[in-house]
């Protein structure tokens, strides 16, 4: 199967949350990772994906096969509208949930990715974008 350049999956049931990972998972070996690299960026978007839900409301995830000369990669974007994180420094430290979580979803989806990037702020909702390289 080929992968499409760029697609968007919303995320409003815990069933999104398994179908992005299932979805991320086909992706990854389209792009020919080998099996660790496929769990590190499944495991990374479940963590992404389901902040969105719990956290966010609901979201979006969008997919983006990322081609740079003989380089393969995966881009993720998980994107929500809702409250934000007015102190994103805390939010990325290993333990600290404001809900009932373990407060390693963050921190784990950053050191499983090549790319790592947050923007998030009170009333602008949540942006987190991640990249797995082969
Ligand atoms: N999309 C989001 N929208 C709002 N707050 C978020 C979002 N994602 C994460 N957070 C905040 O960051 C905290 C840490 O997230 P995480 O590391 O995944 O741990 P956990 O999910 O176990 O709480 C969450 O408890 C929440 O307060
Ligand atoms: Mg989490």
């Amino acid at each position: 199967m080929l992968v499409p350049l760029s697609e968007n999956r919303s995320i409003s049931t815990s069933e999104d949350v398994v179908a992005v990972r299932q979805a991320v998972r086909q992706r990854a070996v389209d792009l020919g990772f080998n099996l660790v690299d496929q769990t590190k960026i499944v495991t990374a978007a479940s963590e992404l994906a389901r902040n969105a839900l719990i956290y966010g409301g609901g979201g979006i995830t969008r997919f983006e096969a990322l081609h740079e000369g003989a380089r393969r990669g995966l881009r993720l974007t998980f994107e929500d509208k809702g409250p934000g994180i007015a102190d994103v420094a805390q939010a990325m430290r290993d333990g600290f949930t404001s809900g009932s979580g373990l407060g390693l979803g963050l921190g784990g989806a950053r050191r499983l990715s090549n790319e790592f990037d947050i923007v998030s702020a009170p009333g602008q909702g949540t942006t987190v974008r991640i990249a797995r390289w082969k």
